[in-house]
Protein backbone atom coordinates (compact mmCIF):
# COMPACT_ATOMS: atom_id res chain seq x y z
CA UNK A 1 0.00 0.00 0.00
CA UNK A 2 1.28 3.58 -0.68
CA UNK A 3 1.93 5.40 2.31
CA UNK A 4 2.26 8.71 -0.08
CA UNK A 5 -0.45 8.97 -3.11
CA UNK A 6 -0.09 12.66 -3.68
CA UNK A 7 1.93 12.25 -7.19
CA UNK A 8 -0.74 9.79 -8.44
CA UNK A 9 -4.23 11.99 -7.06
CA UNK A 10 -2.30 15.05 -8.77
CA UNK A 11 -1.45 12.53 -12.56
CA UNK A 12 -5.18 12.09 -12.43
CA UNK A 13 -6.57 15.49 -11.41
CA UNK A 14 -7.86 14.60 -8.14
CA UNK A 15 -7.29 16.95 -5.20
CA UNK A 16 -4.47 17.15 -3.12
CA UNK A 17 -3.10 18.49 0.54
CA UNK A 18 -0.21 19.83 -1.00
CA UNK A 19 1.28 19.93 -4.29
CA UNK A 20 3.59 16.74 -5.59
CA UNK A 21 6.80 17.29 -6.43
CA UNK A 22 9.78 15.28 -8.23
CA UNK A 23 13.42 15.64 -9.89
CA UNK A 24 14.10 14.58 -13.41
CA UNK A 25 17.47 12.82 -13.05
CA UNK A 26 17.07 13.07 -9.33
CA UNK A 27 19.32 10.07 -8.39
CA UNK A 28 21.77 11.54 -10.00
CA UNK A 29 25.85 12.75 -9.93
CA UNK A 30 24.78 16.05 -8.31
CA UNK A 31 24.48 13.54 -5.11
CA UNK A 32 27.58 13.04 -3.38
CA UNK A 33 26.03 9.49 -2.44
CA UNK A 34 25.26 8.57 -5.88
CA UNK A 35 28.71 9.89 -7.19
CA UNK A 36 29.97 7.45 -4.13
CA UNK A 37 27.81 4.60 -5.26
CA UNK A 38 28.96 4.66 -8.81
CA UNK A 39 32.66 4.14 -7.79
CA UNK A 40 31.49 0.42 -7.79
CA UNK A 41 30.89 -0.54 -11.05
CA UNK A 42 30.83 1.24 -14.37
CA UNK A 43 27.41 3.30 -15.91
CA UNK A 44 26.09 0.63 -17.37
CA UNK A 45 26.93 -2.49 -15.47
CA UNK A 46 25.53 0.14 -12.60
CA UNK A 47 21.71 -0.19 -14.45
CA UNK A 48 22.24 -4.12 -14.97
CA UNK A 49 22.72 -4.82 -11.35
CA UNK A 50 19.62 -4.65 -8.90
CA UNK A 51 20.81 -4.06 -5.54
CA UNK A 52 22.78 -0.72 -7.12
CA UNK A 53 20.11 0.55 -8.86
CA UNK A 54 17.41 0.31 -5.69
CA UNK A 55 19.90 1.74 -3.60
CA UNK A 56 20.64 4.77 -5.86
CA UNK A 57 16.65 5.26 -6.57
CA UNK A 58 15.80 4.87 -3.08
CA UNK A 59 18.30 7.07 -1.90
CA UNK A 60 17.42 10.38 -3.99
CA UNK A 61 14.02 10.04 -3.17
CA UNK A 62 14.62 9.89 0.64
CA UNK A 63 17.55 12.37 0.50
CA UNK A 64 15.18 14.93 -1.15
CA UNK A 65 11.60 14.24 0.36
CA UNK A 66 10.13 13.85 -3.11
CA UNK A 67 6.80 12.82 -3.60
CA UNK A 68 7.71 10.07 -6.48
CA UNK A 69 10.54 8.04 -7.07
CA UNK A 70 11.98 7.10 -10.34
CA UNK A 71 14.02 3.94 -11.08
CA UNK A 72 17.20 4.38 -12.08
CA UNK A 73 18.54 3.34 -15.22
CA UNK A 74 18.75 5.05 -18.84
CA UNK A 75 16.62 5.11 -22.00
CA UNK A 76 19.63 4.19 -24.16
CA UNK A 77 18.96 0.48 -22.14
CA UNK A 78 16.30 -0.49 -24.63
CA UNK A 79 18.22 0.19 -27.90
CA UNK A 80 21.24 -2.07 -26.26
CA UNK A 81 18.55 -4.69 -26.17
CA UNK A 82 17.49 -4.21 -29.76
CA UNK A 83 20.94 -5.34 -30.34
CA UNK A 84 22.64 -1.58 -30.90
CA UNK A 85 26.32 -1.47 -28.93
CA UNK A 86 26.24 1.30 -26.69
CA UNK A 87 29.00 2.89 -24.83
CA UNK A 88 29.57 5.83 -21.87
CA UNK A 89 32.55 7.35 -21.76
CA UNK A 90 33.94 9.24 -19.14
CA UNK A 91 33.28 11.89 -19.53
CA UNK A 92 32.00 12.60 -22.57
CA UNK A 93 28.24 10.86 -22.01
CA UNK A 94 26.85 7.92 -24.40
CA UNK A 95 27.64 6.65 -27.57
CA UNK A 96 26.41 4.36 -30.15
CA UNK A 97 29.87 3.15 -32.02
CA UNK A 98 28.02 1.98 -34.71
CA UNK A 99 24.75 3.63 -35.18
CA UNK A 100 22.05 2.95 -37.98
CA UNK A 101 21.95 5.17 -40.96
CA UNK A 102 19.87 4.02 -43.57
CA UNK A 103 16.74 1.64 -44.60
CA UNK A 104 19.92 -1.24 -45.15
CA UNK A 105 20.33 -1.03 -41.38
CA UNK A 106 17.41 -1.77 -40.12
CA UNK A 107 17.74 -5.23 -40.65
CA UNK A 108 19.99 -5.21 -36.96
CA UNK A 109 17.57 -4.45 -35.10
CA UNK A 110 14.89 -6.83 -33.28
CA UNK A 111 12.28 -6.28 -31.18
CA UNK A 112 13.42 -7.22 -27.79
CA UNK A 113 11.61 -9.28 -25.24
CA UNK A 114 11.69 -7.46 -21.90
CA UNK A 115 11.89 -10.65 -19.61
CA UNK A 116 15.08 -11.65 -22.00
CA UNK A 117 17.20 -8.72 -22.94
CA UNK A 118 16.42 -6.76 -19.69
CA UNK A 119 15.30 -8.91 -16.74
CA UNK A 120 17.39 -6.68 -14.71
CA UNK A 121 14.63 -3.28 -15.21
CA UNK A 122 11.91 -5.75 -13.37
CA UNK A 123 14.23 -6.86 -10.90
CA UNK A 124 15.52 -3.79 -9.87
CA UNK A 125 11.46 -2.30 -10.01
CA UNK A 126 10.55 -5.20 -7.92
CA UNK A 127 13.63 -4.46 -5.09
CA UNK A 128 12.89 -0.95 -5.29
CA UNK A 129 9.50 -1.04 -4.08
CA UNK A 130 10.17 -3.41 -1.78
CA UNK A 131 12.77 -0.98 0.14
CA UNK A 132 10.72 2.22 -0.82
CA UNK A 133 7.56 0.69 1.53
CA UNK A 134 5.18 2.36 0.10
CA UNK A 135 6.86 5.73 1.14
CA UNK A 136 6.89 6.76 -2.57
CA UNK A 137 5.43 5.79 -5.78
CA UNK A 138 7.90 4.65 -8.30
CA UNK A 139 7.97 5.88 -11.73
CA UNK A 140 9.12 3.66 -14.92
CA UNK A 141 10.30 5.24 -18.11
CA UNK A 142 11.14 5.13 -21.79
CA UNK A 143 12.92 7.44 -24.13
CA UNK A 144 10.10 8.39 -26.68
CA UNK A 145 10.62 7.01 -30.33
CA UNK A 146 11.85 9.89 -31.94
CA UNK A 147 14.84 10.49 -29.08
CA UNK A 148 15.42 7.13 -29.13
CA UNK A 149 15.67 7.19 -32.88
CA UNK A 150 17.73 10.57 -32.71
CA UNK A 151 20.55 8.52 -30.57
CA UNK A 152 20.52 5.22 -32.63
CA UNK A 153 21.07 7.69 -36.09
CA UNK A 154 23.57 10.11 -34.57
CA UNK A 155 25.42 7.63 -32.59
CA UNK A 156 25.17 9.69 -29.56
CA UNK A 157 24.25 13.21 -28.11
CA UNK A 158 24.40 16.12 -30.81
CA UNK A 159 23.65 19.94 -31.52
CA UNK A 160 21.81 19.62 -34.81
CA UNK A 161 20.69 15.74 -34.89
CA UNK A 162 21.56 16.20 -38.65
CA UNK A 163 21.47 12.33 -39.32
CA UNK A 164 18.59 11.55 -37.92
CA UNK A 165 16.78 15.01 -39.12
CA UNK A 166 17.91 14.46 -42.74
CA UNK A 167 16.94 10.80 -42.86
CA UNK A 168 13.41 12.05 -41.72
CA UNK A 169 13.19 14.52 -44.47
CA UNK A 170 15.23 12.24 -46.94
CA UNK A 171 12.77 9.58 -46.80
CA UNK A 172 10.07 9.56 -44.39
CA UNK A 173 8.72 6.05 -45.18
CA UNK A 174 11.68 4.20 -44.10
CA UNK A 175 12.24 6.77 -41.24
CA UNK A 176 8.64 5.78 -40.33
CA UNK A 177 9.86 1.74 -39.97
CA UNK A 178 12.36 2.63 -37.26
CA UNK A 179 10.07 4.58 -35.45
CA UNK A 180 7.72 1.65 -35.65
CA UNK A 181 10.03 -0.25 -34.48
CA UNK A 182 11.19 1.70 -31.36
CA UNK A 183 7.70 2.42 -30.59
CA UNK A 184 7.38 -1.50 -30.19
CA UNK A 185 10.24 -2.05 -28.09
CA UNK A 186 8.97 1.18 -25.98
CA UNK A 187 5.44 -0.39 -25.72
CA UNK A 188 6.73 -3.83 -24.28
CA UNK A 189 9.53 -2.30 -22.16
CA UNK A 190 7.07 -0.22 -20.64
CA UNK A 191 4.58 -3.01 -20.00
CA UNK A 192 7.26 -5.15 -18.22
CA UNK A 193 7.76 -2.30 -15.81
CA UNK A 194 4.05 -1.85 -15.04
CA UNK A 195 3.66 -6.17 -14.35
CA UNK A 196 6.54 -5.95 -12.17
CA UNK A 197 5.33 -2.80 -9.94
CA UNK A 198 6.07 0.36 -11.90
CA UNK A 199 2.79 2.61 -10.39
CA UNK A 200 3.10 5.67 -13.13
CA UNK A 201 5.08 5.78 -16.55
CA UNK A 202 6.91 8.70 -18.03
CA UNK A 203 8.18 9.44 -21.54
CA UNK A 204 11.10 11.46 -22.29
CA UNK A 205 11.29 12.98 -25.34
CA UNK A 206 14.25 15.31 -24.63
CA UNK A 207 14.45 16.10 -28.23
CA UNK A 208 11.18 15.82 -29.55
CA UNK A 209 11.65 20.12 -29.55
CA UNK A 210 13.75 19.99 -32.74
CA UNK A 211 10.93 19.11 -34.70
CA UNK A 212 8.79 21.75 -36.71
CA UNK A 213 4.99 21.39 -35.10
CA UNK A 214 4.16 19.56 -38.48
CA UNK A 215 6.97 17.02 -38.13
CA UNK A 216 5.89 16.52 -34.91
CA UNK A 217 1.96 15.49 -35.64
CA UNK A 218 3.20 13.04 -38.82
CA UNK A 219 6.06 11.54 -37.00
CA UNK A 220 5.92 11.45 -33.72
CA UNK A 221 2.21 11.99 -32.43
CA UNK A 222 0.18 8.94 -33.87
CA UNK A 223 2.95 6.38 -32.45
CA UNK A 224 2.80 8.39 -28.89
CA UNK A 225 -0.81 8.08 -29.22
CA UNK A 226 -0.15 4.13 -29.68
CA UNK A 227 2.11 3.69 -26.99
CA UNK A 228 -0.68 5.62 -24.78
CA UNK A 229 -3.32 3.51 -26.01
CA UNK A 230 -1.96 0.10 -25.88
CA UNK A 231 -0.81 1.04 -22.36
CA UNK A 232 -4.16 2.58 -21.03
CA UNK A 233 -5.44 -0.69 -20.21
CA UNK A 234 -3.24 -1.15 -17.79
CA UNK A 235 -4.47 1.20 -15.41
CA UNK A 236 -1.24 3.35 -14.49
CA UNK A 237 -1.15 7.45 -15.52
CA UNK A 238 1.15 8.03 -18.11
CA UNK A 239 3.44 11.05 -18.25
CA UNK A 240 4.51 12.73 -22.07
CA UNK A 241 7.55 15.01 -21.31
CA UNK A 242 8.85 17.18 -24.10
CA UNK A 243 11.83 19.86 -23.91
CA UNK A 244 11.83 22.42 -25.97
CA UNK A 245 8.02 22.20 -26.05
CA UNK A 246 6.44 25.68 -26.28
CA UNK A 247 5.52 25.14 -30.07
CA UNK A 248 4.11 21.22 -29.63
CA UNK A 249 2.16 21.93 -26.89
CA UNK A 250 -1.51 21.56 -28.95
CA UNK A 251 -0.23 18.56 -30.96
CA UNK A 252 0.78 17.38 -27.54
CA UNK A 253 -2.64 17.28 -26.13
CA UNK A 254 -3.22 14.85 -29.25
CA UNK A 255 -0.97 12.10 -27.74
CA UNK A 256 -3.59 11.54 -25.06
CA UNK A 257 -0.92 11.59 -22.25
CA UNK A 258 -2.27 11.77 -18.12
CA UNK A 259 -0.22 14.26 -17.87
CA UNK A 260 1.82 16.93 -19.98
CA UNK A 261 5.67 17.65 -18.80
CA UNK A 262 7.06 20.68 -20.04
CA UNK A 263 9.80 23.22 -20.16
CA UNK A 264 10.55 26.18 -18.23
CA UNK A 265 9.83 28.61 -21.25
CA UNK A 266 6.23 29.33 -20.75
CA UNK A 267 4.30 29.82 -17.24
CA UNK A 268 2.19 27.36 -16.23
CA UNK A 269 -1.01 29.16 -16.71
CA UNK A 270 -0.13 29.99 -20.40
CA UNK A 271 0.55 26.16 -20.70
CA UNK A 272 -2.40 25.97 -19.16
CA UNK A 273 -4.68 28.58 -21.28
CA UNK A 274 -2.85 26.45 -24.68
CA UNK A 275 -3.64 22.94 -23.85
CA UNK A 276 -7.21 23.41 -22.37
CA UNK A 277 -8.34 21.61 -19.70
CA UNK A 278 -7.61 18.11 -20.44
CA UNK A 279 -4.57 16.80 -19.14
CA UNK A 280 -2.70 17.00 -15.26
CA UNK A 281 1.03 19.04 -15.89
CA UNK A 282 4.44 18.69 -14.75
CA UNK A 283 7.48 21.33 -14.50
CA UNK A 284 8.69 23.70 -14.72
CA UNK A 285 11.28 25.49 -12.94
CA UNK A 286 14.41 26.56 -14.93
CA UNK A 287 17.09 23.75 -13.79
CA UNK A 288 19.39 27.12 -13.33
CA UNK A 289 17.02 28.35 -10.72
CA UNK A 290 18.53 26.08 -8.46
CA UNK A 291 21.97 27.60 -8.03
CA UNK A 292 20.09 31.08 -7.35
CA UNK A 293 20.22 32.08 -3.57
CA UNK A 294 17.12 30.03 -1.43
CA UNK A 295 15.07 33.11 -0.87
CA UNK A 296 14.49 33.42 -4.82
CA UNK A 297 14.33 29.61 -5.21
CA UNK A 298 10.90 29.68 -2.89
CA UNK A 299 10.08 32.74 -4.16
CA UNK A 300 9.91 30.92 -8.03
CA UNK A 301 8.81 27.66 -6.73
CA UNK A 302 5.40 29.84 -5.57
CA UNK A 303 4.99 31.86 -8.52
CA UNK A 304 4.76 28.12 -10.58
CA UNK A 305 2.19 26.98 -7.95
CA UNK A 306 0.51 29.85 -7.98
CA UNK A 307 0.12 29.92 -12.03
CA UNK A 308 -0.65 26.30 -12.09
CA UNK A 309 -3.29 26.30 -9.66
CA UNK A 310 -3.76 23.42 -6.46
CA UNK A 311 -5.22 20.70 -9.25
CA UNK A 312 -3.63 18.83 -11.15
CA UNK A 313 0.05 19.82 -10.81
CA UNK A 314 3.26 17.99 -10.22
CA UNK A 315 6.08 20.19 -9.64
CA UNK A 316 9.09 19.31 -11.36
CA UNK A 317 12.19 20.92 -13.03
CA UNK A 318 11.78 22.01 -16.78
CA UNK A 319 14.72 19.53 -17.65
CA UNK A 320 16.95 17.22 -15.71
CA UNK A 321 19.16 18.16 -12.69
CA UNK A 322 22.24 19.17 -13.86
CA UNK A 323 25.66 17.22 -12.43
CA UNK A 324 26.84 20.51 -10.63
CA UNK A 325 23.60 21.78 -9.20
CA UNK A 326 23.47 22.22 -5.47
CA UNK A 327 21.89 19.90 -3.48
CA UNK A 328 20.69 22.50 -1.23
CA UNK A 329 18.99 24.42 -3.98
CA UNK A 330 17.16 21.01 -4.48
CA UNK A 331 15.97 20.51 -0.96
CA UNK A 332 14.86 24.29 -0.97
CA UNK A 333 12.75 23.39 -3.77
CA UNK A 334 11.15 20.46 -1.71
CA UNK A 335 10.94 22.69 1.22
CA UNK A 336 9.39 25.63 -0.84
CA UNK A 337 6.68 23.01 -2.48
CA UNK A 338 5.87 21.08 0.23
CA UNK A 339 5.08 24.75 2.69
CA UNK A 340 2.25 25.28 0.15
CA UNK A 341 -0.95 23.67 1.48
CA UNK A 342 -4.05 23.51 -0.27
CA UNK A 343 -7.04 23.85 2.50
CA UNK A 344 -9.81 21.21 1.73
CA UNK A 345 -8.21 18.49 0.31
CA UNK A 346 -9.85 15.40 1.22
CA UNK A 347 -8.05 13.11 3.84
CA UNK A 348 -6.21 10.54 2.11
CA UNK A 349 -4.75 12.90 -0.14
CA UNK A 350 -1.52 13.14 2.12
CA UNK A 351 1.88 12.51 2.11
CA UNK A 352 4.05 9.80 4.50
CA UNK A 353 3.92 10.91 7.74
CA UNK A 354 6.78 12.72 8.73
CA UNK A 355 7.81 13.36 5.03
CA UNK A 356 7.18 17.04 4.93
O1 LIG B 1 16.92 9.76 -11.23
C1 LIG B 1 16.97 9.58 -12.44
O2 LIG B 1 16.23 10.17 -13.24
C2 LIG B 1 17.97 8.58 -12.93
C3 LIG B 1 17.54 7.74 -14.06
C4 LIG B 1 17.86 8.32 -15.43
C5 LIG B 1 19.16 8.41 -16.02
N1 LIG B 1 19.01 8.81 -17.31
C6 LIG B 1 20.44 8.09 -15.34
C7 LIG B 1 21.70 8.62 -15.89
C8 LIG B 1 16.94 8.76 -16.38
C9 LIG B 1 15.44 8.94 -16.23
C10 LIG B 1 17.68 9.05 -17.56
C11 LIG B 1 17.03 9.49 -18.81
C12 LIG B 1 17.88 9.92 -19.93
N2 LIG B 1 19.08 9.41 -20.35
C13 LIG B 1 17.50 10.91 -20.87
C14 LIG B 1 16.18 11.67 -20.85
C15 LIG B 1 16.19 12.76 -19.84
C16 LIG B 1 16.86 14.02 -20.29
O3 LIG B 1 17.75 14.46 -19.52
O4 LIG B 1 16.53 14.57 -21.32
C17 LIG B 1 18.53 11.04 -21.81
C18 LIG B 1 18.55 12.01 -22.97
C19 LIG B 1 19.53 10.07 -21.48
C20 LIG B 1 20.79 9.78 -22.21
C21 LIG B 1 21.96 10.05 -21.35
N3 LIG B 1 22.38 9.25 -20.30
C22 LIG B 1 22.87 11.14 -21.43
C23 LIG B 1 22.74 12.27 -22.43
C24 LIG B 1 23.82 10.97 -20.44
C25 LIG B 1 25.09 11.77 -20.21
C26 LIG B 1 24.81 13.14 -19.80
C27 LIG B 1 24.31 13.23 -18.38
O5 LIG B 1 23.30 13.87 -18.17
O6 LIG B 1 24.97 12.68 -17.49
C28 LIG B 1 23.48 9.80 -19.71
C29 LIG B 1 24.19 9.25 -18.53
C30 LIG B 1 23.39 9.13 -17.28
N4 LIG B 1 22.12 8.65 -17.20
C31 LIG B 1 23.85 9.42 -15.96
C32 LIG B 1 22.79 9.11 -15.10
C33 LIG B 1 22.81 9.21 -13.59
C34 LIG B 1 25.24 9.91 -15.58
C35 LIG B 1 26.16 8.75 -15.68
C36 LIG B 1 27.27 8.78 -14.64
O7 LIG B 1 27.03 8.29 -13.51
O8 LIG B 1 28.35 9.25 -14.96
Amino acid sequence: MLLNDRFLRACRKQPVDRTPLWIMRQAGRYLPEYRELRKKADFLTFCKTPELVAQATCDAATILGVDAAIIFSDILIPLEAMGLEVVFREPGGPGLPDPIRDASDLKRLSIPDPDKKMPFVAEAIQLTNERLAGFAPLIGFAGAPFTLAAYAVDGGGSKSFSKTLGWMHGSPETFGVLLDRLTETIIESLRAQVVAGAHALQLFDSWGGLLSKDDYRRHCVPRLHQIVATLRPLGVPIILYVNGSSHLLEAMTEVGADVLGVDWRLSMDEVRRRVGPGPALQGNLDPCALYAPIERIEAMVTDILRAAGPVGHILNLGHGILPDAPVEGAKAMVRACHAVEHPGAPRGATGAPGVA
